[in-house]
């Protein structure tokens, strides 16, 4: 395993620090940390009665293009039914109503990859362990961008390169939260939260693996999709759907993603809803980016050198 060596710090939400900049997150780091959590023991509640969770979710499903995707009730309803058997522990659910207060964005897109992949597994994964395990999983990807400063979070011009490195932990500390919370480095959500920004080409970050996991995929699929076609502050409009399709498609085409997600998000595009395996996706790409958009763009300043 590629080991990760912390660029700064890592702190829960009531601020309690749990390891600092420069730590190397090999197992026995996590263990010691861990063992410390261990006199501590956390409630679980069902995710979606928390707060207003279901009532924002299902508000979040009923517009375009998530209308689409899940439109039939029957649908609605089994995946609600799904959603409502995952349960979170305390401090894992207050990070939502961090978000939901500080950076609505960020809760809108955890709430939908959550829901998203949950219909995505129900395609890809057959055995329903596998699913309700894989539905818990999402709703937490993001957990690291509690260790973020809202200021670079939430900023609407580029970013110079030493913000996008502080984005970018959000990754490692998300791991370190879960690992720390669900008191197991090998959890699932902690590896996904770890390895959400890894691609199947080892492009990724922040440990540049190949991807191999199925569940990770899917995750990674919902997470890039939500972010193309939600507002998001450093852009002047959302992607178009159908430029955001492409834009996954491009990515499969590159190796970075699997076909057979792909297939099953653009099967739930479609008004037909084809089998994901009967799906035939065009490799025409006709779709224009939306202008005045910051994403990805490295601003040099004479801090970063
Ligand atoms: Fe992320
Ligand atoms: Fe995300």
């Amino acid at each position: 395993m590629n080991v990760i060596r912390l660029s700064y710090p890592v702190q829960t939400l009531d601020n309690r620090p749990l390891l600092p900049a420069g730590a190397v997150l090999s197992t026995e780091t996590l263990k010691e940390l861990i063992f410390s959590n261990k006199a501590r023991s956390f409630q679980a509640y069902p995710l979606l009665e928390y707060s207003e969770v279901k009532h924002d979710l299902l508000h979040l499903i009923s517009k375009p293009p998530y209308d689409i995707i899940f439109s039939g009730r029957d649908k609605i309803a089994e995946v609600m039914s799904m959603l409502g058997k995952v349960h979170l522990v305390s401090p894992i659910l207050q990070f939502l109503d961090y978000f939901k207060r500080s950076d609505y964005h960020t809760y809108c897109h955890v709430l939908m990859v959550f829901a998203l992949s949950a219909l995505i597994n129900r395609d890809l994964l057959v055995d329903y362990r596998e699913w309700l395990t894989a539905a818990s999983i999402g709703p937490t990807h993001d957990i690291g961008k509690t260790c973020i400063p809202l200021h670079i979070l939430k900023k609407d011009t580029p970013l110079t390169r030493a913000e996008r490195s502080i984005i970018d932990h959000h990754a490692a500390a998300g791991y370190v939260l879960l690992s720390y919370f669900q008191k197991d480095p090998k959890d699932l959500s902690a590896i996904v939260a770890r390895d959400h920004h890894e691609r199947k080409d080892g492009s990724g970050m922040p440990r540049c693996i190949k991807l191999t996991d199925r569940m990770v995929e899917i995750i990674v699929v919902c997470d890039v999709y939500d972010a193309l076609i939600s507002p998001r502050p450093y852009r002047a409009a959302p992607y178009d759907n159908r430029v955001a399709i492409e834009e996954i498609t491009k990515m499969a085409e590159m190796n970075k993603i699997g076909w057979e997600v792909v297939r099953s998000l653009v099967a739930h595009n479609r008004k037909a809803k084809p089998k994901p395996s009967e799906v035939k996706i065009s490799g025409e790409k006709r779709g224009i980016a939306p202008s005045l958009n910051c994403h990805g763009v490295v601003e040099e300043t004479d801090s970063d050198s």
